[in-house]
């Protein structure tokens, strides 16, 4: 099996701009933390927990007397993770969802935000969560939208799709259903849920104004947008000329959603819970 691209450099980037990303992901955790509603005693798995931002809070949530694992496929997020929350009593696990060994009927929420959309054998990453939850268990995650559903993805990426254009550049478009997005169209994300063992699958539909890079200037919001996702894929490899001229167009894009402490942008997320089939 091909190693995951979450492991090395695109973890390495993340952890770099750490500060920047939890700032802009905070009111995620909100409604997430929402659905699942986690309560004393529960034993959670947060997959692909990344430096265990969600993690964390899980673990408090369940106290007294749960257990909390956070598992992702990139040793350089948990190094992180285990560093950051030192004192607190949480399991750790460097492992691929798709392929790691992970006991039965163990879990009573599978817990995460946003580090479910990645799976190289999707069917095969949720069965064996699945598999790990107890039967009437939980599934709780924040997905991200199809890029076009989601302004805070669609914005940044229009601007600087056209300005390549009008340059004359010649851009082959990312898929947009790929990588973050492989979860966004809900009806076959549903049948995949269901195909694995989950059963109830139900979306809310988010759109929670995150800000661009955190809160700051419409240049920090512009910087920070190129350095994520189908806007990095189509600024790569670009000349310096074209990076400037994207970055210009991108402010100016992004100017009127400045609402004086950052540029807040709807999230376009999903929600998406199911419970484990009996
Ligand atoms: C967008 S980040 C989210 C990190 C974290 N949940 C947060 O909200 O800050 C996605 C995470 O999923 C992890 N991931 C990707 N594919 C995975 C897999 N197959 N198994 C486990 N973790 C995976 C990545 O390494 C990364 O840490």
């Amino acid at each position: 099996m091909a190693q995951s691209e979450w492991v090395g450099e695109r973890s390495r980037r993340w952890l770099a701009g750490l500060s920047v990303r939890e700032a802009q992901l905070a009111p995620v955790s909100l409604p997430l933390f929402a659905a699942a509603g986690l309560g004393p005693g529960e034993r959670v798995l947060d997959v692909g927990c990344g430096p265990g931002t969600t993690t964390e809070p899980a673990f408090r949530a369940v106290q007294p007397g749960g257990r909390v694992t956070g598992m992702d496929v990139a040793p350089e997020m948990i190094d992180a993770a285990r560093d950051r929350f030192a004192g607190l009593d949480i399991d750790w696990l460097v492992g691929d969802a798709v392929s790691t060994p992970l006991p039965e009927a163990a879990y009573d929420v599978v817990l995460s935000r946003f580090g479910v959309m990645f799976f190289s054998d999707p069917l095969a990453a949720f069965g064996r969560l699945a598999a790990a939850t107890r039967p009437g268990g939980r599934l709780c995650a924040a997905a991200w939208r199809r890029r076009p559903e989601s302004p805070f993805f669609a914005v940044p990426y229009a601007a600087v799709l056209s300005d390549l254009r009008r340059g004359g550049a010649d851009v082959v478009e990312p898929d947009p259903d790929g990588s973050s997005f492989s979860l966004g169209a809900t009806d076959p994300a549903s049948a995949l849920l269901m195909a694995a063992g989950w059963s109830d699958v139900t979306w809310e539909a988010r759109d929670d104004r995150l800000y661009v890079g955190g809160p700051g200037s419409v240049a920090d919001a512009a910087a920070a947008a190129v350095e994520v996702g189908s806007t990095f894929t189509l600024l790569e490899d670009r000349t310096d000329e074209e990076r400037r001229s994207a970055l210009i167009a991108l402010e100016q894009a992004l100017e009127p959603w400045f609402d004086g402490r950052g540029v807040a942008l709807p999230g376009g997320f999903w929600v998406v819970s199911a419970r484990r089939s009996p």
